[in-house]
């Protein structure tokens, strides 16, 4: 099913936009990322188009650190679209609407976040989050709604789930591309082979992934922690914690069973780490085979060279590839060569590539590859998890019944 795009928008119009601009923040500071660059495509255009053009987005979580104003997201994003971005602190009080009714055509607002509105957090269904104060006085201010947020689309939030029920809605550019390629490994047929890489920290997401598409994909190429959880499956001395971590136990006594099931039944499709690398005594990368494992005494924080030669000739011969989380601590320069190992074969092939999941994606600008080697790169976390296990995201939903 489709949604109405930027395309079937007329100009001049009062617009009210949805972004997900969340970002990490450090010391206070808002750090700039791929989110602002992405939606500054949509902002522009609407803008471009003479629409009055007034932006909501949240930031952290009441209670966390990153909780934080939306007021240096405004410059972020400014600078980014090369036009000036409004700022008001507040969201839809008197302050808001006398900025909202002050614009004129090409003019950008961004309100405070969204999440400093009590109203816009309960999960809750469209209907009762369309009757909230929030949601009435605002919508009354325009003539459409863009969603743009895809990245937050799993969320039954005010600000994602309330309007399409009260404005004319449509989606914006970021989630027309973001809907297209992380569905199409439930909605496309490929001729060829179709490779997953599922890495990252999270057993349950990769055994989700895992049960959900056991019929689309040929073959699970597995890294990270759940890919130790499988090792220590198949029998290896790996896959637990040693004193002071909290990685594996937990996710292994919820798991074990799951694991030891999705191994036997789907042990033909999964392809397990041959290596993993540890740091030495001088603080270096070192790589030992599993096969010689016999007892775990260090952390392994990636995959070995063996396992990219292994995992290599897959992605290759596919069609197809996705990737979900990391195959190790990539943020470390010494373990990062699993995750770009596997993202380099990607980029050396012609096959359709979707990369996402937490922040895997952000291996490709530290070092220094391009997105353009890849079909699509999501911005998008859990998002792209529920994509791909074919669950619904609300959001997107609604934008589809307008
Ligand atoms: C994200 O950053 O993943 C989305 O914006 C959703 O944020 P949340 O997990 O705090 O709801
Ligand atoms: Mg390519």
């Amino acid at each position: 099913m489709t949604f109405k795009t930027l395309d079937d928008l007329e100009s001049g119009q009062r617009v009210l936009v949805r972004l997900d601009l969340n970002s990490p923040v450090e010391d206070g500071e808002v750090q700039d990322n791929r989110r602002f660059d992405r939606h500054a495509t949509t902002v522009k255009e609407l803008a471009e188009n003479d629409h009055r053009v007034v932006l909501m987005a949240h930031q952290g979580r009441p209670g966390d650190d990153d909780f934080v104003s939306l007021e240096q997201h405004a410059d972020i994003l400014a600078g980014h679209i090369g036009m000036d971005v409004e700022f008001v602190a507040d969201t839809y009080g008197d302050d808001a609407l006398d900025a909202i009714r002050s614009l004129e055509g090409g003019d950008v607002l961004l309100l405070e976040n969204t999440r400093m509105v009590d109203e816009e957090l309960p999960e809750e269904d469209p209907e009762t989050k369309a009757e909230t104060a929030f949601v009435k006085t605002l919508s009354e201010e325009f003539d459409a709604y863009v969603n743009d947020a895809y990245s937050a689309a799993h969320r039954k939030h005010a600000s994602l789930v309330g309007f399409p029920l009260v404005l004319p809605s449509y989606a914006g550019r970021v989630m027309e591309s973001e809907y297209e390629a992380n569905s199409s490994i439930a909605t496309r047929e490929f001729d060829g082979d179709v490779t997953m890489v599922v890495g990252g920290t999270k057993a349950t997401d990769v055994i989700g992934v895992m049960n959900a598409l056991d019929e689309k994909v040929d073959q699970f190429l597995l890294g990270g922690i759940a890919g130790e959880l499988f090792l220590r499956a198949d029998g290896h001395d790996v896959g637990y914690d040693l004193e002071g971590m909290n990685l594996f136990d937990e996710q292994w006594e919820k798991n074990e069973e799951t694991i030891r099931n999705v191994l036997d039944e789907k042990g033909d499709q999964i392809v397990l780490a041959t290596d993993l690398a540890f740091e030495d005594e001088n603080d270096e990368r070192a790589e030992i085979p599993v096969a010689s494992i016999t007892e775990k005494d260090t952390a392994y924080l990636d995959v070995g060279s063996d396992t990219v030669a292994t995992y290599t000739p897959y992605i290759h011969d596919s069609e197809a590839v996705f990737v979900k989380g990391a195959l190790g601590l990539f943020e470390d320069e010494r373990f990062a060569t699993g995750t770009t190992g596997v993202l380099e074969a990607i980029a050396d092939t012609d096959c359709f590539s979707v990369v996402g999941g937490g922040d895997t994606s952000r291996a490709i600008e530290m070092y220094g590859m391009s997105e353009d080697d890849f079909s699509h790169v999501s911005i998008a976390g859990g998002a792209y998890i529920r994509a791909l296990t074919g669950e619904s995201l609300p959001a997107v939903e609604l934008l589809q019944e307008n």
